[in-house]
């Protein structure tokens, strides 16, 4: 086994947190600030976003807020938006029309906006929405005490300026919703890749990777206060680079992964989004080194037809996305679950090409897919240089039949999982009986069995009989 590239000196020092995982840590703000006052956050889109929610949610819970679930007495609404498409979009103004009518009730909630629907329409949403009090883009959350006390005052406050550096490296995230078992670690942020379709690089800005110290001690944490599961977030994982301030120390992509797994045996590590443009064999050797690293790729192809991912700028074509696929199968074995996400009804899109995504969905079978219909973004390079010509109804018919072939492979796929004995991580109760316990295994597949002395956090051995449309149905074996 190959030496972890940096060194855990820190490991010793992780001190144990006093409350239990899980636990919501309470102190109320009268205490500390004498202002006594509530947060409601509520996030939309990506993983990122829900991670940011929780940088966030530390950021203001040090300025003496405290949080809490209930929006009707909150005395600050934050809703944390996505761009991706134009539904995403379409959601949050509907959450923000039901926002108004508490806000009438209680004048005095401050509503802000925060995220990739703040970064895009910036001071605009102020003039279409007229109950936001905040916009906040996602690299200025450090200046939202600031910006609050600003609203305080009688104005309104907005920084949704892009930066090159922030990272918000040595911000302890307040885990909301948390299980206490599985956690997110943003080890990176915005993009560079200019996939001519999409909002993020616009809103997100730059790429920049987080110091690889701080991704390690959040780890360690985590691990220190119980977490089993941590899932490292970036749009683009494989590009992570990282070079200390004093050029000593450089770390890759498959680097990082292999430190975060050399932490604990115990500790399974999760990554998200691979792009197959450069995801290296190094980081499939990586994988296939550490039985904690979860076998399970999120890869997402786009399109199955060359021409269309070119239109994408996606920089890969098909032969290039399949010899990835042949090279994770040929590493990693079979045993190695890759989804993906796919677009339908993309600029000029006929319907051989349509047939290609198909096709290519047959050649990998997918354990999963997230599939969309195309939905143009203001902005973006296919909104200004190619027509969006694809009526509606077929797109969604296009859609529809990804979605129904991807049924099918899922369903094989779970299939093949009956009979075989299935190492699972208990995250919670199944969500119909408080009698069973759900959890996944390394593929990332759901298994419920029945819960006898379990609990979760727990690695158990699972038999599965049965398999549903989603899930796998066992018995815990001795
Ligand atoms: N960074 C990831 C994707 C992030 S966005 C990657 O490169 O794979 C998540 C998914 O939303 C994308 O993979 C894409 O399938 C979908 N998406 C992005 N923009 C879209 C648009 N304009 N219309 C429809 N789907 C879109
Ligand atoms: Fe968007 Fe492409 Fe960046 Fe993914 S890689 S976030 S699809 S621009
Ligand atoms: Fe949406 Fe922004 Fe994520 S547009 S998908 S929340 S990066």
């Amino acid at each position: 086994m190959s030496q972890p590239l940096l060194t855990l000196d820190f490991l010793d020092k992780a001190a144990a947190p006093e409350h239990a995982p899980g636990d919501a840590v309470h102190v109320s703000a009268a205490t500390r600030t004498g202002r006594p006052r509530s947060l409601y956050i509520e996030s939309y889109g990506c993983q990122m976003n829900f991670s940011d929610s929780e940088i966030v949610s530390s950021i203001l819970y040090d300025e003496g807020f405290d949080l809490t679930e209930d929006l009707a007495t909150a005395d600050l609404v934050l809703l944390n938006t996505c761009s991706i498409r134009e539904k995403a979009e379409q959601t949050v103004r509907m959450r923000l029309k039901q926002i108004n009518s508490h806000k009438k009730r209680r004048p005095g909630m401050l509503v802000g906006v925060l995220g990739c629907m703040a970064e895009r329409l910036k001071s605009k949403f102020l003039e279409e929405e007229k109950i936001v009090d905040l916009v906040v883009g996602p690299d200025a959350y450090r200046d939202l005490p600031l910006l609050i006390s600003q609203v305080d005052g009688g104005q309104k406050g907005v920084n949704v300026l892009l930066s090159r550096e922030e990272t918000y490296a040595d911000i302890t995230p307040v885990r909301l919703n948390s299980n206490g078992v599985s956690a997110f670690i943003s080890i990176m942020r915005g993009c560079d890749n200019m996939c001519s379709f999409c909002v993020v690089p616009f809103t997100r800005g730059r790429e920049r990777s987080r110091d690889a110290h701080s991704i390690l001690r959040e780890a360690s944490d985590l691990v220190a206060a119980g977490y089993k599961e941590v899932t490292l977030l970036g749009q683009n994982v494989d590009s992570y680079k990282w070079t200390s301030a004093d050029g000593a120390e450089f770390v890759n992509f498959a680097q990082l992964l292999e430190s975060v797994a050399l932490i604990n045996p115990a500790l399974r590590v999760r990554f998200s989004t691979s792009h197959p443009k450069d995801i290296t064999d190094e980081v499939l050797h990586t994988i296939a080194r550490h039985e904690n690293i979860c076998k399970y790729i999120h890869l997402p192809a786009q399109s199955g037809n060359s021409r269309v991912l070119s239109l994408m700028n996606r920089t890969y074509d098909r032969p290039w996305y399949e010899d990835r696929v042949r090279k994770i199968r040929e590493i990693l074995g079979a045993d190695c679950a890759i989804s993906t996400d796919m677009i339908a009804g993309f600029c000029s899109e006929t319907e051989a090409e349509h047939e290609d995504t198909k096709s290519l969905m047959e050649f990998v079978r997918y354990d999963m897919a997230y599939q969309f219909f195309y939905s143009e973004r203001p902005g973006t390079l296919a909104a200004r240089k190619l027509a969006d010509d694809i009526p509606l109804e077929t797109k969604k018919r296009r859609l529809q039949e990804l979605i129904d072939l991807q049924q099918l492979h899922s369903a094989e796929r779970n299939q093949r999982g009956v009979g075989q004995v299935h190492k699972v991580l208990v995250e919670n109760f199944s969500k119909r009986s408080k009698e069973h316990l759900s959890g996944r295994n390394s593929q990332n597949q759901v298994v419920i069995f029945p819960k006898q002395n379990f609990v979760k956090g727990d690695y158990v051995d699972v038999l599965v009989h049965s398999s549903s449309a989603s899930t796998l149905l066992g018995e815990a074996v001795a």
